[in-house]
């Protein structure tokens, strides 16, 4: 099993400014200090990761292993059939700063198309050592990292991963990544009702073949920017009932 929450160290620091002149005026220094308190303020912002639905999917009973590795359920020796994918990214707000202790949550169907839910067509062909579902709690760095499979196509969707972000205090976020470059993505209805280009752009990932890798593994990055401003997070998750 891997281990979830890694807290890389981030120099995320409000950056220094001592040495300001103490002619400048109190309002003037003020305001410069406001400014370099936020990373990236030279810097445009991020496009934001378009919502997309969670769909009917999403678990209706959660797997007894819940972990960041959705190749081997606990213990099991036999791992789950698929293109091994390591898949990462980070989760950040607009302006870039990465947003920690935020439980990031994947789920999707397993090789032969079968999502880990009652509803799902095919059950009686789900692969049972695929985990189908998966958590990883950000650390201060906002990475994420999952082992999993490449996603595969079922009636009706072209491939694709779904993702949940939480935090406390925070409305929930649901997204799903595609594979740059499917053929099947331009018919997929839920994917084209993402009208902006460069939001259509921000979920398409490269699935790219992992150098020296013996058996054939892929690595895939998708950065989830969100758009939650600091004011979600003084408000009290018992006002959001
Ligand atoms: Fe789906």
């Amino acid at each position: 099993m891997l281990m979830s929450g890694q807290d890389k160290s981030f120099a995320l620091g409000k950056r220094e400014i001592d040495g300001v002149s103490r002619r400048w005026c109190l309002k003037a220094a003020a305001a410069a200090a406001a400014w370099w308190s936020v990373p990236g303020a030279f810097a445009e912002e991020l496009v934001l990761t378009p919502r997309q639905t969670e769909g009917p999917f999403y678990p209706n009973r959660l797997p007894l292993d819940t972990d960041n590795d959705l190749l081997i359920i606990n213990d099991n020796i036999t791992a789950a059939v698929g293109k091994i994918t390591h898949l990462s990214g980070r989760i950040l707000d607009r302006s870039g700063r990465p947003l920690r202790n935020v439980l990031v949550e994947i789920w999707q169907v397993d090789s032969r198309g079968v999502y880990l839910h009652e509803g799902s067509a095919n059950r009686d062909q789900r692969d049972a050592n695929f985990q189908g579902f998966g958590r990883f709690l950000t650390g201060t760095t906002g990475e994420y990292y999952f082992r999993t499979i490449q996603p595969v196509p079922y009636p009706g969707r072209t491939p694709h991963i779904h993702f949940a972000i939480k935090a406390p205090g925070r409305e929930k976020f649901t997204t799903q990544c595609y594979i740059k470059g499917h053929p099947q993505n331009e018919q997929d209805g839920i994917f084209r009702s993402i009208r902006d280009p460069r939001q259509r752009e921000a979920v398409l990932v490269d699935f790219v073949p992992i150098p020296d890798s013996k058996i054939g593994e892929l690595a895939a990055r998708f950065d989830i920017v969100l758009g939650w401003t600091p004011e979600d997070s003084q408000e009290p998750p018992a006002s959001r009932g």
